[in-house]
């Protein structure tokens, strides 16, 4: 499998895009450590800044107000995206996430940046987020380069709404549309240059075991209230990286005549690292993350490395994790 981890794959930047040459066998921690041990060899580990520039690009983040979706921009930012897209849940939180990009970035011009408030609360929500976004794009006659899709599953209420448990209806339903709305604006005409849509996901998807999926999981999901928060999100991730496999084979479909992808189809993991995950729930919750991050987790800005990559990937990098 493809691996967006600049640790595991000798990549080159060729005409802007980062193209894997060879595979050497991934770099991964000792057998021998094992739990904490683990995540800190990963923290001391942290990928390369990749020296891209994303001159011409023009580029969607969602959850782009805080930590790693904030940090992603900041370097679309820095490395000359021609327009940025905030996908942020208010105006406010997407002004004061503006500011913070202009100041990081030193861009003296505003104009580059477009605010625009997504809800992920209904269909039609996500619809008309999509039409903001279009129009967006309409405005300055562009196509979108790049969709990193990096909002959170972490939500505070698990109870369920309209029959399915809220972070699987907002961020594996939805998200989904949103995507399946975006894929065909996706497309810069260029083959040396594709475009990408990239799923921000987590190697947490890995703890998933099979005896989930017995007796339908997903009935057993949506009927299940009180779903404890790291089954919910290690699931809802599982299900993203399926969806991210079925946009890949979409995407496969529609070009396999040309033998060359117009839209790589992709999802990372940045590991672990510090972000305000739990900001939205009693303080006991973020009183017990913060002390585990401080101590094991690379920063937002290291993880954000990983994010940005995987939306310069060649064609190898298609439907890779
Ligand atoms: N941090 C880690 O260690 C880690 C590790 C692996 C993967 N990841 C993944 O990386 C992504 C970003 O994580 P993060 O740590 O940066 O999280 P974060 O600080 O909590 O940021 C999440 C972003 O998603 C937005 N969001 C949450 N629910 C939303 C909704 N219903 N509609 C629209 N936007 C919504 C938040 O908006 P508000 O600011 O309005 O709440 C925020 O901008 C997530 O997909 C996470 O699963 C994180």
């Amino acid at each position: 499998m493809a691996t967006t981890d600049t640790t595991a794959r000798k990549l080159h930047i060729v005409d802007n895009t980062i193209v894997v040459k060879e595979s050497i066998p991934p770099k991964a921690p000792p057998e021998r450590l094992n739990g904490f041990k683990t995540l800190r060899w990963w923290r001391n580990r942290p990928p390369s800044n990749a020296a891209v520039s994303f001159v011409r690009k023009e580029v969607l983040v969602t959850g782009a107000d805080s930590d790693l979706g904030l940090e992603a921009a900041v370097k679309y930012a820095k490395a000359h995206c021609t327009l940025l897209i905030l996908g942020v849940r208010t105006v406010e939180n997407g002004e004061r996430a503006k500011k913070k990009i202009l100041k990081r970035s030193k861009r003296l011009c505003d104009k580059f940046i477009t605010i625009v408030v997504m809800d992920l609360s209904t269909s039609s929500a996500v619809e008309r987020t999509f039409t903001e976004i279009r129009g967006a794009l309409s405005q300055y006659e562009l196509t979108l380069d790049i969709a990193l899709l990096c909002d959170s599953p972490v939500e505070p209420i698990l109870k369920p709404t309209y029959d399915w448990e809220t972070p699987l209806q907002l961020h594996t339903l939805r998200t989904a549309y949103l995507a399946w709305l975006l894929l065909p604006l996706i497309n810069t005409g260029k083959p040396s240059e594709p475009g990408h849509l990239t799923f921000v996901n987590s190697t947490s998807r890995g703890a998933v075991p099979r005896k989930w999926f017995q007796d339908n999981f997903l009935r057993k999901k949506a009927a299940n209230s009180s779903y404890p928060l790291p089954k919910s999100y290690q699931s809802v991730k599982m299900l993203g990286l399926a969806i991210m496999q079925g946009f890949a084979r979409i995407v496969d479909v529609t070009t396999f005549n040309h033998r060359s992808y117009q839209v790589v189809v992709n999802a990372c993991c940045p590991y672990l690292c510090k972000s305000n995950l739990g900001r939205n729930f009693p303080l006991h919750v973020p009183g017990t993350i913060n002390p585990l991050q401080y101590i094991l987790a690379r920063s937002a800005k290291e993880g954000a490395r990983t994010l940005v990559s995987a939306t310069a990937l060649d064609h190898d990098g298609h439907r890779g994790f």
